[in-house]
């Protein structure tokens, strides 16, 4: 199969389970605002059906799904240009992941990583949903037959296991009906680590708050997480290659380059050889000067949820007008009876 045969379409996702943080924004939200400006079309969809794979309080999921549709806009995404919409709105999502269970194999779905860590030593009490994940994720994709998901390396395995799907039901019908999607996992900051061990990711879960910077930060918050933040006592090196060894460092300038829109490279040409007594206020001046509006617009956008709420009822009217007929087309192939759109 071709993928030249499949329209380019955007779609990803992020679940609403609070804290948006630098690693979401610098990983995916700034980078869906980028696709959305190269004129392509775009679809992002706050997952909160992934999200109640572990308890969710029910207030606070309603309060976080509105956050990250105001975490959305604010960092450049436009209602009337992307597709903004919640997961739980399009039904047609979770009639393609049932189609997805019965094609993906206990055994992929065992080999994730992200399940074995959540799960943790009790994987026996983990939701059965827990374990479906991965299948509901490829159908968020599929049921629009995207063809770019742009994310964070955290979800390349995930990714990786949309395209096995695809493939398998693709050979298992005899059809080319699936695209095999691309991960997008470009950039300095595709996998930010937290600011208090860099050897662990940046994560809404790390029960320290000063392990990240949260989209909801104010200016104060986010100049002293990084003035906090763990390094060495090494000034930094002249050249890329001197970061190999120093994994806060090289955190510190990855998130420079990427909150510049600079590679790496430039980064130790303007900064190689400064102490961190320099490097860090001159990256604190950078966050407070990119992330402090969005927070300042989040919070601005949360005074009013019932324009949030319209915006996700448009966004998912739309989502849903593509959605539909490739679902009844794969129902088709499939051979369930029913009226369709072919
Ligand atoms: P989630 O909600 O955990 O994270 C949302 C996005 O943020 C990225 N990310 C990071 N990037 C860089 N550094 C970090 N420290 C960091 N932490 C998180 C993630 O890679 C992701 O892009 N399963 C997905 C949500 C999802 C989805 C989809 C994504 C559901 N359906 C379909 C793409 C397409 C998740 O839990 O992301």
């Amino acid at each position: 199969m071709t993928e030249a045969a499949f329209t380019p379409r955007v779609f990803s996702g992020i679940q609403p389970s609070g804290n948006l943080h630098l690693g979401n924004y610098l990983g995916a939200l700034k980078r869906f605002a980028e696709a959305q400006n190269q004129g392509v079309q775009t679809l992002y969809c706050m997952v909160d059906l992934h999200a109640i794979t572990v308890w969710q309080e029910p207030a606070d999921l309603r309060h976080a799904t509105r956050e990250l549709a105001a975490g959305f806009i604010a960092s450049g995404l436009d209602p009337a240009r992307s597709i903004l919409f919640n997961q739980s709105q399009v039904a047609e999502h979770t009639q393609l992941a049932w189609v997805f269970n019965c094609v993906a194999r206990m055994g992929w779905m065992q080999r994730m990583t992200q399940f074995k860590d959540k799960a943790g030593k009790n994987a026996q009490n983990a939701s059965l949903g827990l374990f479906a994940y991965p299948a509901l994720m490829a159908a968020d994709i599929l049921a629009y037959h995207a063809t770019h998901v742009p994310v964070g390396e955290d979800q390349k395995q995930h990714l990786e296991l949309t395209r096995d799907i695809a493939i398998k039901f693709n050979n298992d019908f005899g059809v080319d009906f699936f695209p095999i999607t691309e991960p997008v996992i470009e950039g300095a900051a595709t996998r930010v680590m937290s600011l208090r061990d860099g050897a662990k990711k940046m994560s809404k879960s790390d029960p320290s708050d000063m392990s990240r910077i949260n989209l909801t930060d104010d200016a104060d918050a986010i100049a002293k997480k990084i003035r906090k933040a763990k390094t060495d006592p090494e000034p930094l090196p002249s050249e890329a290659k001197g970061l190999e060894e120093r994994p806060e460092a090289r955190n510190l300038v990855n998130i420079y380059a990427a909150l510049a829109d600079k590679s790496v490279d430039q980064v130790m040409a303007e900064a190689g050889g400064k102490p961190f007594s320099e490097f860090k206020p001159m990256l604190a001046d950078l966050a407070v000067d990119k992330i402090a509006p969005i927070s300042t617009e989040m919070s601005r956008l949360m005074q009013d949820v019932t324009e949030i709420d319209r915006i996700l009822a448009n966004g998912a009217d739309r989502a849903r007008a593509i959605a539909a007929p490739i679902l009844r087309q794969t129902y088709d192939i499939m051979g369930m009876v029913g009226p369709r759109e072919l």
